[in-house]
């Protein structure tokens, strides 16, 4: 008998490629990007632009990789329609929603929301820097509003995390700096 041998192959075997590397790169240097522009915004000085450039970069990368990417990281594997989102939401009321191995319908619908609230967050700041808007206090504190609506998004989507992440006993954070997830 070769137990801990056949225990190191069985782990192995149990988990599954989930997260590509360039979903996992865009995720943790989106993280920093968005909290260091958001920290450094009260001057809204250069290091806070390149970092909000940085943000609108990544999330550009991201909808070109949702239609050209790896398998979980296509668009067309996680966005739910509404009627797919609400029977889910309707089973999480009911503790017994599905397990999923790329995104479940809620945290899909949050991360198009996340998508298009950074969109909007740094195009308005972008917008604060030309000619035409210059000054402009009105969209200064539309830019300010989204960068706290996003805040607020993030805050719900870490807490989806933590939830899903109790509900099927898997530590997804994990996984997204591993790629890997339980197969079953
Ligand atoms: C430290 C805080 C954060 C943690 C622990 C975290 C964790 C995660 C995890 C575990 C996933 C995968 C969810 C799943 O298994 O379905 C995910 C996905 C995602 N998160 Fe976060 N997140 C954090 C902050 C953020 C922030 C600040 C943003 C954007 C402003 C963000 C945007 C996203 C996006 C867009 C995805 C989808 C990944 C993809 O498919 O490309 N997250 N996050
Ligand atoms: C998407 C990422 C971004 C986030 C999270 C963000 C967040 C913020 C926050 C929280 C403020 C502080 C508002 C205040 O307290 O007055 C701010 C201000 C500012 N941001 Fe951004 N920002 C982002 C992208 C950008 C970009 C790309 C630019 C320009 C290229 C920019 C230019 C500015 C400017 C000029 C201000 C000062 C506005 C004022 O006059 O009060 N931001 N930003």
């Amino acid at each position: 008998m070769k137990p801990a041998v056949l225990t190191a192959d069985a782990t192995r075997m149990e988990t599954v490629r989930v997260w590509d590397p360039l979903v996992r790169i865009f995720h943790w240097s989106l993280v920093v990007a968005f909290f260091g522009a958001y920290a450094l915004g009260d001057d809204g000085g250069q290091l806070h632009q390149a970092l909000g450039y940085t943000v609108l970069g990544l999330v550009a990368f991201r909808l070109v990789w949702g239609l050209i990417g790896s398998r979980h990281a296509r668009f067309a594997s996680f966005v739910p329609s509404p009627r797919r989102l609400v029977g889910y939401l309707k089973d999480v009321a009911r503790h017994r929603e599905a397990r999923y191995l790329g995104h479940n319908p809620a945290g899909a619908a949050m991360i198009v929301a996340l998508l298009l609230s950074l969109i909007a967050t740094g195009s308005t700041g972008w917008l604060l820097t030309t000619d035409a808007f210059w000054g402009s206090e009105v969209l200064a504190d539309a830019h300010e509003a989204l960068a706290n609506g996003t805040l607020f998004l993030v805050g719900l989507h870490v807490a989806g995390v933590v939830f899903s992440s109790l509900r099927h006993r898997e530590n997804l954070v994990r996984a997204m700096f591993t790629g890997r997830k339980r197969a079953d």
